[in-house]
Order: structure tokens, then sequence, then C-alpha cells
């Protein structure tokens, strides 16, 4: 019932809407509907009530809604939304349903990057998301993966904000230098064919305004740290979502936008890989996502490895 009448109220933001409006509507006692105001009250929605029993959600706060996410794509998912978890990836590696599966957490309390890294992930603060996803396609071409989903991202953040961010090779979403999140893509491989089939897609991003602990203050940022719109993170996963399926499916090439948001092209980098480092210009991204670098005048295809700026 909290759904009902959370659509109807939704449908109707900002405006009054009566008790016996709803229970007509919905068939169901005005009792009902005041017990169930309250249960969505006491959830966290910003519902005032006229002494003539009338009701108006304000301006939803942010609460994750699978209902309101759902409103809002244009493909089925199957969305589920937990309180907190160790890694949204973890869980759906061993929970996963169907393909279009998608967790969304408001904490994780092991969050996980690349490398083995932590991704801090404060409670209500940011997106913690996976998708899980059937690329059948081989081994090499799964760095392209990461770049749409950046490319989606970076869109959708485009879109809510109005904000520009730049995508450092591979993974790694950037506001002025600072990291404001990051993708992490782990699959299983079909070994006899080199295909990679379950893919799980985490997309990492720091929202609101946080005080990030000292060990990453100096490198983190978050988008609430660079504007003052508002932005409901349901609206900015509903985003997320909605180009990740335009680029997924292949209708717009996200390469090219890529590319153009890259920090990394045409500048001088380090390369760490295997143990080793060297110093090397980045010259161009291929169609497959690798990062085409020259170092004392070889040419070097990377698709993996991690590289730092100069
Ligand atoms: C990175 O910084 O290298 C990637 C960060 C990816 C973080 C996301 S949050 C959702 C999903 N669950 C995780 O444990 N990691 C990814």
């Amino acid at each position: 019932m909290n759904n009902k009448i959370l659509k109807i109220l939704l449908d109707n933001k900002n405006q009054y809407i009566s008790n016996s409006e709803i229970s007509k509507l919905l068939n169901i006692s005005t009792i009902t509907v005041n017990k169930t105001i309250n249960k969505l009250k006491q959830q966290g929605y910003n519902i005032i009530s006229s002494s003539n029993n009338k009701y108006c959600l304000l301006d939803e706060i942010d609460i994750l809604d699978k209902h309101v996410i759902s409103s809002l794509i244009s493909k089925k998912y199957n969305i589920e939304i937990l309180d907190t978890i160790d890694s949204t990836n973890t869980y759906l590696k061993s929970n996963k349903t169907n393909y279009n599966h998608i967790v969304i957490s408001n904490e994780q309390t092991g969050g996980r990057g690349r490398l083995n890294r932590k991704f801090f992930s404060l409670k209500n603060s940011g997106i913690y998301m996976s998708i899980l996803v059937n690329p059948n396609c081989f081994i090499d071409q799964a760095l392209k993966i990461t770049a749409l989903t950046s490319v989606a991202v970076y869109s959708a953040i485009k879109e809510q904000y109005g904000i520009n961010i730049n995508i450092k090779w591979v993974n790694d979403l950037i506001i002025n230098n600072l990291k404001v999140g990051g993708i992490l893509c782990e699959g299983e491989i079909e070994l006899n064919k080199s295909t990679l089939t379950n893919m799980i897609i985490g997309i990492g991003i720091n929202v609101k305004n946080i005080d990030f602990p000292n060990e990453i203050k100096d490198i983190a940022t978050s988008i609430e740290n660079n504007t003052n719109k508002k932005v409901t993170r349901n609206d900015l996963i509903a985003s997320i979502i909605n180009y990740f399926d335009l680029f997924y499916t292949g209708d717009i090439s996200y390469m090219d936008i890529y590319k153009k948001q890259s920090n990394t092209l045409n500048k001088e980098i380090t390369v760490y890989q295997d143990n080793k480092s060297y110093d090397a210009k980045a010259i161009d991204i291929d169609n497959n996502g690798n990062l085409i670098v020259i170092s004392n005048s070889k040419q070097i295809i990377l698709n993996s490895g991690e590289i730092t700026i100069r």
C-alpha cells in the first residue's frame, strides 16, 4: 500500500490531495490512508498534512526508491535496494538473478576499487551500485565496458547537474583533478570460448557534501562539493541507467566522448605495471579502450595497469 499511496503523492508533488480522494482512488479506508501516510513520514518522506485532512509531498528527501527509479527508466530492470552491504559487486556476484539485475546500496562497509583499493562509501552520501550484464564478448574487449559506463556516468552528471567531469584512463571519474568516483568491472570468463559472460559493473560516485577522511581528503571530491544544485540520487541513478542502455545497446557511439573527456590523452604519464614503472606519452585510445603510449620511441598498447599523469 505504501507504494501505491507514494505514487499518488509523487504524481501530485507539491500539491494537496485529500485523504478521501486517495481512499476512493485505491478503494481503501481513510484510516488505512492515514496510517500509511504516517509510515511514509516515519520513513523520511517530507509530507505535510492540513487540518482538513489533505496531504502534500514536498520535495522528496533523498531516499533511494526502486519504484521511483523504475518510473524514470526506459527499459525494465530488476532493481534491488539495500540499506548496507560490504560491496554491491560482491553481493551481486553471489545473489544474481537474471541479467539486468541492479543492486544499489545506501552504504558499503567494504567498497572496493581497482587494484584492491578501498572505495570510501559513506551512508546516504553517494551512489554505490552494480549492474549484471552478459556482454558475450571476447576478453580483449572488456575494457570497452568500463569506457562506456564512464561515458554513461559523465553524460548523466552533465545532464542532471550541468557539471563536466573528466575520465582518467581507465576508470576514474574526475572533477578539477580530484576523484569523484570510479568504475569496477568484474567478469566471469567462459574458458573454452575465451568469452566474457557474466559481468558485474560497479559504479561508485561521491554525491553529497562530504567531509572526507584525512587519508583521501587531498585526492577525493564529491559532486555537491562542486555545485549548489541538488538532485536526488534516484534521478541521477535513473539517468545513468538510461545512458548506459543507450551506449550498451550500441544506439549511440561513446568512444569519441570517452576520448574527448579523457584527461590522459596527449599527456606525459608514468605507467605502473607488473611491479615496474616507466615514463611514456599517451597518444591514443583504441576502439577496445586500450591506451596507446609511446615510451623510448616504442609504441605500447596498454590494457591493464595503472597510470599517473606527470
Ligand atoms: C575504483 O575506484 O577503482 C573503482 C571504484 C568502484 C566502486 C564501486 S561502488 C559499487 C561497486 N561495489 C564495490 O565494492 N565497488 C564498486
